[in-house]
C-alpha cells in the first residue's frame, strides 16, 4: 500500500479532518449518488436491502454502523441502539447466518473511557448472540490497539467468536498474530488505513505487503480462523497459495473485500467455493469513512471529483 506515504493520500486524510471541506462535500448535490457506490444508505432497512442483494449474490457480509471518535456518551448510546436495531432486523429478515456487524470501540466510547466502551461492545454482543451471528472489532488508530485488544479478550472470555483486526503496517501486527492465532479465534488481516508514524509502522508499501504475507503465513498456521481483508490483485493468489501449503480449505478461512470495491473479484472468489464477506458501511456519518476510501486510490478521487463537478 505505502499510501501514507503518498502526498495525494495525505491531503485528502488532511481535508478529511476540515470542517470546511466537509461542509462542501457533505452537501453538494450529487454527494449522495458518489457515497452510494461505496456506503449502502443512512438507514437500518437501506442496510438489510443491500445484504439481501449481496447474500442472493452468494456473498456474506459484515455490517458497520458508520461514526467514530465519539466523545459525547449520547451518540455512542445511539450507536449501540442502532446495532441492537439492526440486528434484530437481520434475524427477522433470516439474514443473521450471513451477516454478522463491525464495531467501532471509538463509536460506543473508547475515547471516553475503556470501560464504557467494554460495556457498549457487550450489549452488542448479547444482541449479535440472540440474533445468531457474530461481531468483529475493527482496529483503529495504532494509540487505540491496546486498549482495543484488551477489551476483545475481556469479550471473548463470554464470547469466543468475536472477531479481532490486525494491520500488516505495524510492526508489531507479526508477534500480535501469532498470539490471536488460537482455535476458535477469528482474526482479520487488513493493511491498515490511518496514517501512522514511521516508529510504529512500515512506510514503504513493499514492507507492508511483506508483512502481510508473513502474518498470512502466522494465521494460517494456527488453529483460528483467519478472515483476509484485501483487494490486492497480488496477494489474492498468494493467499490461496498458503492456504494450499497449510492444508486449508475453503471455509476454513475466508476472503473479505470492502462493499463497492472490486465487485467482480468477490462475485468470483466465491463461485471458486470461497467465503467471501463484503464489508457493508451505512449511516449517516459517512465522511471519514468515505475519505479514507478516496485516499487509498488516486482513481477514486477523480471519479469523485467529477461526479462533484458534473452537471448531472
Ligand atoms: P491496497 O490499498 O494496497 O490496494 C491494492 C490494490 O487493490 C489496488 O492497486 C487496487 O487494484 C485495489 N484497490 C484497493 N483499494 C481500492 C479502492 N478503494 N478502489 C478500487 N480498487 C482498490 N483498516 C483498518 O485500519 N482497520 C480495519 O478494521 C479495517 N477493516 C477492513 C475490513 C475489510 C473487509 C477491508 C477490505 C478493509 C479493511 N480495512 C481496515 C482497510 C484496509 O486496512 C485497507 O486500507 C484497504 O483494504 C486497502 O488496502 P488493500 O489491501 O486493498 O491494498
Amino acid at each position: 500500500m505505502g499510501a501514507f506515504v503518498n502526498p495525494l493520500r495525505s491531503l485528502i486524510l488532511a481535508a478529511a479532518g476540515n470542517d470546511v471541506i466537509r461542509r462542501a462535500v457533505a452537501t453538494a448535490p450529487v454527494s449522495r449518488d458518489v457515497v452510494r457506490r461505496f456506503v449502502a444508505g443512512e438507514t437500518t432497512a437501506d442496510a438489510i436491502g443491500v445484504t439481501r442483494e449481496l447474500v442472493a449474490a452468494g456473498l456474506t457480509v459484515t455490517l458497520d454502523y458508520l461514526g467514530e471518535d465519539t466523545t459525547d456518551s449520547a451518540l455512542a448510546e445511539q450507536t449501540v441502539r442502532a446495532y441492537e436495531d439492526l440486528l434484530g432486523a437481520l434475524a427477522d429478515a433470516g439474514l443473521a447466518a450471513r451477516a454478522e456487524v463491525s464495531v467501532k470501540l471509538s463509536a460506543v466510547g473508547q475515547l471516553l473511557d475503556e470501560d464504557l466502551a467494554l460495556g457498549n461492545a457487550r450489549r452488542i454482543a448479547t444482541a449479535a448472540e440472540r440474533a445468531g451471528t457474530t461481531v468483529t472489532l475493527d482496529m483503529e488508530d495504532h494509540t487505540t490497539t491496546d486498549s482495543t485488544l484488551r477489551v476483545l479478550a475481556e469479550l471473548r472470555r463470554t464470547w469466543p467468536w468475536v472477531g479481532a483486526v490486525v494491520q500488516s503496517y505495524l510492526h508489531r501486527t507479526e508477534s500480535d498474530c501469532a498470539r490471536l492465532a488460537g482455535a476458535e479465534s477469528r482474526v482479520r488481516l487488513c493493511k491498515g488505513a490511518y496514517a501512522e508514524p514511521a516508529e510504529v509502522a512500515f512506510t514503504d508499501a513493499l514492507d507492508v505487503d511483506r508483512s502481510y504475507v508473513r502474518c498470512v503465513n502466522a494465521l494460517l498456521a494456527g488453529d483460528g480462523y483467519p478472515m483476509f481483508a484485501t483487494h490486492d490483485p497480488r496477494l489474492v493468489p498468494i493467499i490461496d497459495a498458503r492456504a494450499d501449503f497449510h492444508g486449508r480449505k475453503p471455509g476454513s478461512f475466508e476472503y473479505q473485500m470492502l462493499y463497492g470495491i472490486r465487485p467482480e473479484e468477490q462475485r468470483r472468489l466465491a463461485a471458486l467455493g470461497h467465503t467471501v464477506r463484503v464489508y457493508v458501511p451505512y449511516g449517516v456519518q459517512w465522511y471519514g469513512y468515505l475519505m479514507r476510501r478516496l485516499a487509498e486510490r488516486p482513481a477514486n478521487t477523480a471519479f469523485f471529483l467529477r461526479a462533484l463537478t458534473s452537471r448531472r
